[in-house]
């Protein structure tokens, strides 16, 4: 087996509090359950997991930069942040890693100001509406772009 590809996944404001959160968007699980899951999911296909959740901008950001180093690929669920931050935008764009965009829920079927994404344009796909299962499909997408290389 080659060594892993590692993929940071990165959890915007709020979604610490999974498990409190209505289960009709964002499924059962808690954080740690989610990111539990993902991991196990991420060794199917050979991938290695960073997490990171945080409820501040700059920390999200500041990860950012330091995620060529880490990673060689980005699952990004930004919370409300994916509707409004240009700066997380920016430093998405200049780590220059491949990247997907997560949302739990069916963003597409909420409050207008959720059916924007400031990150249009930048992600190899935007994934949303399949709960937990998104990062699924979002790992085995990864995989495969990471192993075309
Ligand atoms: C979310 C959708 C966002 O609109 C919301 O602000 C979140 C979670 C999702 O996973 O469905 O915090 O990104």
């Amino acid at each position: 087996m080659p060594r892993p590809n590692r993929v940071a996944v990165m959890h915007g404001p709020n979604l610490d509090q999974l498990g409190r959160r209505d289960p009709e968007h964002y499924g059962d699980l808690n954080l740690r359950g989610l990111e539990r899951q993902i991991e196990s999911w991420a060794h199917e296909v050979n991938l290695s997991t960073t997490f990171l959740q945080t409820n501040h901008e700059g920390e999200f950001i500041e990860f950012l930069h330091r995620a060529p180093e880490l990673s060689d690929a980005l699952i990004v669920n930004a919370g409300a942040w994916s509707h409004y931050s240009w700066a997380i935008r920016d430093a998405i764009e200049f780590s220059e890693l491949p990247a997907v965009e997560v949302h739990l829920s069916d963003v597409s079927k909420r409050e207008d100001f959720r059916k924007v994404s400031v990150f249009d344009g930048l992600m190899l796909e935007k994934i949303f509406g399949e709960k937990e299962q998104g990062y699924k499909r979002a790992l085995d997408l990864i995989a495969a772009h990471l192993e075309k290389d």
